[in-house]
């Protein structure tokens, strides 16, 4: 059990960055964009249904207030992070350099739940929207190259999630300023489309949907038929554990420290505009569909489409071209960032010698992990296309509230242990919002799909099994480098 506890230390970091071979060309508001571009995707057009009819009704605008406020002690602390530790393994490298190898391993580990595993539940969404969006257009695509083979039960393949994977690899391979440029391009679209539906839909909004806006707490058939408690204070919660999904994202702009002109300010400023910019819209956007829409009449079609279905009852049915069309865009740069931040992530254990030098080989002229990178388009367009993979969706919040949980302990304790260090950002009353960020995070973990838990705990098993075969052995620091 040697060395499971050793940490890299912060100057060995420093070292790193300063030998970065990325292309630094990130800005501020490109950070920003690939925040943005990663949060704002099905989430908020879909989930919101479900969190207001089972959980919140009206108070659903609520469930996203505590969801967001959840994510912003996270995001707090990986701002701190960020300005302090610029370095593109994001919360596994935190770990590196607060906890000790094993953790970190394990957080690096799990971040595959959220990227990789992220990406591959996205691209079979984006799959379902690309469909609709034929069919709105009168065309569509027989049910075997629109399925995995479990689903569609016989030979098939979810033919739009496979290609749409490798159009995204191919751009990631090309370059960080290509990739940004198709980023910066979506997230214009998807933010129109998120202010359309706010502006246009606020229109239509009967306030009498509104009353009472935290409904009684009562018994009510739950999504599976079975009985659940609904509604109330505790219906709010429910709300924010089921929408969690929609916020997820902006940590993934601390995956491009080696690509940004200037990590240690623009990240940390990236990080937290990125999430205050889409709470605020994700608020607004809860309020118009449960004025537009009552929260108990939100059942059938409506629970799989919910702001497209609002807006066909307004008597508005055209909303539905630019819904569909807005969510259909705004997917691919999810999956774009996801991917990105997977790499990155891998190339951070990589240079630390916890994973092969194939993670770490970078294009000589693209200047990205190509290797790497198609690797990761692979294994997610095949997952994507053969697996049933939407059904787990929960690991990927899993994966992510493990890592935000871990990063707000971490920030916490490397104040205590190096508080000479010099940050360009400080999580203002830290002991205060690392607890508190730690207590919201795991009691969102808490209220997941079991299955979703066991499966995702089975995943971090597996994790320690490779750390000791692989991991520890080929460390730079258990090599002494
Ligand atoms: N936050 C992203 C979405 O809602 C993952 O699609």
């Amino acid at each position: 059990m040697n060395g499971i506890w050793r940490k890299k230390p912060i100057s060995a970091f420093e070292a790193d960055m300063h030998k970065s071979e990325l292309k630094r060309v990130l800005g501020k508001w490109s950070l920003t964009a690939i925040g943005i571009g990663a949060i704002i995707g099905g989430g908020i057009f879909v989930l919101t249904g479900t969190a207001a009819h089972y959980h919140a009704g009206p108070a659903l605008a609520l469930s996203f207030v505590v969801a967001g406020i959840a994510c912003i002690f996270a995001a707090l602390c990986y701002a701190e992070f960020a300005s302090m530790l610029p370095v593109e393994g994001s919360a596994y490298a935190y770990a590196y350099g607060t906890v000790g190898e094993l953790f970190a391993w394990i957080i690096g580990w799990g971040l595959i739940l959220e990227y990789a595993m992220g990406a591959m539940t996205v691209a079979v969404s984006w799959s379902g929207y690309f469909n609709k969006l034929l069919k709105l257009f009168g065309l569509s695509l027989p049910t075997n190259l629109t399925n995995d083979p479990f689903t569609a039960q016989g030979l098939a393949i979810n033919l739009p999630a496979f290609l749409i994977v490798w159009v995204v690899t191919m751009i990631l391979v090309r370059g960080i300023k290509e990739a940004a440029s198709a980023n910066n391009i979506i997230v214009v679209m998807k933010v129109t489309a998120v202010l359309f539906v706010i502006i246009v839909g606020a229109f239509s909004v009967v306030p009498a949907n509104w009353v009472p806006f935290i409904p009684e707490q009562t018994m009510i058939a739950g999504e599976g038929g079975k009985q659940q408690l609904a509604y109330g204070v505790t219906g709010i919660f429910g709300g924010a554990a089921a929408i969690f999904f929609a916020y997820i994202g902006f940590d993934a702009v601390s995956t491009q420290a080696g690509e940004a002109i200037n990590p240690k300010k623009d990240m940390p400023f990236a990080i937290i505009a990125s999430l205050l910019i889409c709470t605020a819209l994700y608020i607004a956007v809860a309020l118009v569909l449960t004025g537009m829409m009552n929260y108990k009449d939100i059942t059938g079609e409506a629970l799989k489409a919910p702001v497209a279905v609002a807006f066909e009852k307004a008597g508005k049915p055209w909303a539905m071209y630019i819904i569909t069309a807005a969510a259909t865009a705004g997917l691919i740069s999810v999956m774009l960032v996801m991917m990105l931040g997977q790499t990155r992530v891998f190339l951070g254990m990589s240079k630390d010698g916890l994973l092969p030098k194939f993670f770490r080989d970078i294009h000589p002229k693209f200047k990205t992990p190509y290797k790497s990178t198609i690797l990761v388009g692979f294994v997610v367009s095949v997952v994507a296309a053969f697996t049933p993979i939407s059904l787990l969706g929960d690991m990927t919040s899993f994966g992510t509230l493990f890592a935000f949980a871990m990063v707000c302990g971490a920030v916490w304790l490397l104040r205590i242990r190096e508080p000479q260090l010099q940050r360009d950002f400080k999580v203002p009353a830290l002991p205060l919002i690392a607890m508190a960020g730690i207590v919201t995070n795991v009691f969102l973990i808490i209220n997941l799909n079991v299955l979703a838990q066991l499966l995702a705990l089975g995943w971090l098993l597996i994790g320690v099994v490779v750390y000791f075969v692989y991991g520890k052995p080929n460390s730079n620091l258990e090599k002494g480098n």
